[in-house]
């Protein structure tokens, strides 16, 4: 089961109304549409991963599998608009990175290297690692991951890949391995969710999310976001600066578990406000 952090703050921000309308643009495996629900707003929810429909168990919502880039889209179709709220808890569930056997956790090492939040996809982390140039990969590494051994780590891995392809965890593992030396985990981390984020095109999805997200929210209605990367975060405060946006905590609210830098979460709040 995952427990989202943030999640008391996000709520509490929200204010949730009765009979209100909320779209849950990350579904999941249901933590924020479970307390919309308690507190009697009503739920539209959105998953990019199958997997994460097929294991719902809860009824009362609409849930969609789709892309939350869509959300203007999705929301039209299933005749939900306007609302009062959207919540995106960027990111992966517990479940995903336990149970998927897609590659996600650098602790997993015979899973195929995947990365694809949803399967329809095209893009996979084995094609992105066996195709892309060195100078592709170092780029990768770099722009979505800041990690200072990104131009080793893409030689190792062009070098690796003339004698046998890429396929598992444990493939790229060793690449890193060999490229750095002695390895702190966090580089394991960085790698892993740079990949992540360019196979699934995340970063682009969240400036669609966010610009759809405010042609369907009422006048006033609220848009909270929690990131777990410094990019994402500096996207969503870079939408913030558009006419008819307020960003209503100036001062981010933080969730910083233990020291490692993906599991420390960021939450902005945005109001639609057009007056
Ligand atoms: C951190 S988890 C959300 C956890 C959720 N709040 C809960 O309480 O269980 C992020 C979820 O967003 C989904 N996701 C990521 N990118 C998405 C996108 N572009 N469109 C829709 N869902 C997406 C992932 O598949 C994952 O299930």
């Amino acid at each position: 089961m995952h427990t989202p952090v943030l999640l008391n703050q996000v709520i509490e921000a929200m204010e949730i109304k009765k009979d209100g309308l909320y779209i849950d643009a990350t579904f999941g495996e249901g933590g924020y549409t479970r307390e919309i629900l308690s507190k009697g707003g009503r739920v539209l929810a959105i998953d990019l991963d199958e997997d994460q429909i097929k294991n719902s168990e809860l009824s009362r919502i609409k849930l969609v599998q789709g892309n939350f880039g869509d959300i203007e889209k999705i929301a039209r179709e299933n005749n939900f608009f306007p609302v009062d709220g959207v919540v995106f808890d960027l990111g992966l569930s517990m479940r995903q990175i336990s149970q998927s056997g897609r590659g996600f956790s650098f602790k997993k090492y015979f899973e195929p290297l995947d990365m694809r939040m949803s399967t329809e996809t095209e893009m996979t982390a084995k094609y992105l690692l066996n195709h892309c140039s060195e100078s592709e990969l170092f780029e990768v590494f770099a722009k979505n991951s800041e990690e200072i051994n990104s131009q080793k780590i893409a030689r190792e891995i062009i070098i690796k890949r003339q004698t046998k392809k890429l396929e598992t965890v444990g493939d790229l593992i060793n690449c890193i391995d060999k490229a750095v030396g002695e390895v702190d985990s966090n580089v394991y981390k960085r790698i892993f969710q740079a990949i992540r984020i360019q196979v699934n095109e995340e970063f682009e999805n969240l400036k669609n999310g966010l610009n759809g997200a405010m042609k369907i929210i009422k006048n006033d209605g609220k848009v909270a976001v929690v990131t777990f990367h410094s990019i994402e975060d500096r996207i969503v405060k870079n939408f913030s600066k558009n006419p008819g946006i307020k960003l209503l905590n100036k001062k981010v609210i933080m969730n910083r578990r233990g020291r490692t830098f993906e599991k420390s979460a960021k939450l902005r709040l945005l109001i639609k406000n057009n007056i």
